[in-house]
């Protein structure tokens, strides 16, 4: 049976996702195993009646991007749960879906969150330059001093599939959670033993602070200047949600002034650059957008970004719709 489906991939992706769809579509993966530029994507796809773009979150797919597509685009899946690359508005006016991943990766990003988290804690960074640098000249007891996380307090900004698993990891270390989200969930509250807390409330209070945001408009600098002088001096605040959530140049100025004690980031507001100041900081660790980058989780987000194609271009409905017209 000949195959009817045209899907281009904008970058290599794990090959369970290839495979899946090879049996039904006629795939072109870019050649360049890198981010494209916008003209060379919008060169690739224009012309080429595609059926389906696979993109990534580093792919900003906007009016032009969906006019050099064409009209027999039909869906653009995203490999990755956020969105925010993603024009709704300019696909939902041309009747193309939006796909996302939801679910597969929440485990794989809730552990980074919790390796930042105790690594930013108990200095692990910095003590292993220390040991390779070849100071460790024995046992000390002032050496590396750093915060233990039983009976602290863990804030988590965002209740949704990953903040709750963080909540619920924090449950395990002893740690009493806050949360705050625009819906309050007293079930998860009476599971987890887990309390709702205004986000002035939860920035004084926490010990530790967890962000688990989508980027929209409402969340666009959720933590700025002005919030770092409400957290404890102590406090540590992690985030592997999307880097434009935070004010990195006030987070820059509130490290060096020491206004908090440490961060932990995997997304950065201008990624891939950081605001000046931020790699020279000691009290900050960085990590390059890799909070879902585990084998597990990037071969199921490669499955069910294929089959959210699939389902789409057999006349289905995929469950990860993101957007509606
Ligand atoms: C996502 O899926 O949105 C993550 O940021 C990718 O790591």
């Amino acid at each position: 049976m000949a195959k009817k489906f045209k899907v281009f991939v904008t970058r290599k992706i794990p090959k369970i996702g290839i495979e899946t769809l090879r049996q039904k579509a006629i795939i072109k993966v870019s050649p360049h195993d890198r981010i494209l530029k916008q003209r060379e994507l919008i060169k690739m796809i224009k012309g080429k009646n595609f059926d389906a773009l696979l993109t990534l979150l580093t792919d900003h797919i906007n009016d032009q991007v969906l006019d050099a597509a064409g009209s027999n685009l039909k869906i653009v899946a995203n490999y990755a749960v956020g969105f925010d690359n993603i024009d709704l508005k300019a696909a939902s006016k041309r009747k193309i879906y939006v796909t996302n991943t939801p679910g597969v990766l929440t485990e794989a990003v809730a552990e980074h969150a919790f390796a930042l988290l105790l690594a930013a804690s108990r200095k692990i960074t910095e003590s292993d330059k220390y040991v390779r640098g070849g100071k460790y000249k024995g046992w000390e007891p002032m050496l590396f001093l750093g915060k233990q996380l039983h009976e602290k307090t863990l804030g988590v900004v965002g209740l949704g599939r990953i903040g709750s698993y963080v909540a619920q990891i924090a449950r395990g270390f002893n740690m009493k959670v806050i949360y705050f989200d625009i819906a309050r969930n007293k079930q998860f509250e009476r599971k987890f033993q887990a309390y709702f807390a205004s986000m002035p409330h939860l920035l004084k209070e926490a010990d530790f602070i967890s962000i688990h945001v989508p980027l929209v408009p409402q969340t666009h600098h959720l933590i700025k200047a002005k919030h770092f002088k409400m957290m404890k001096n102590t406090a540590i605040l992690i985030n592997t949600s999307r880097g434009p959530v935070i004010d990195e140049k006030a987070l820059v100025y509130a490290l060096r002034r020491k206004e908090i004690a440490a961060a932990g980031l995997d997304v950065f507001e201008h990624e891939p650059h950081l605001t000046p100041g931020l790699k020279g900081l000691k009290n900050v660790i960085l990590t390059p957008h890799t909070a879902s980058a585990t084998i597990e989780a990037r071969n199921e987000m490669a499955k069910i970004t294929a089959s959210n194609i699939l389902a789409v271009l057999e006349g289905k409905k995929s469950p990860n719709l993101v957007n509606k017209f």
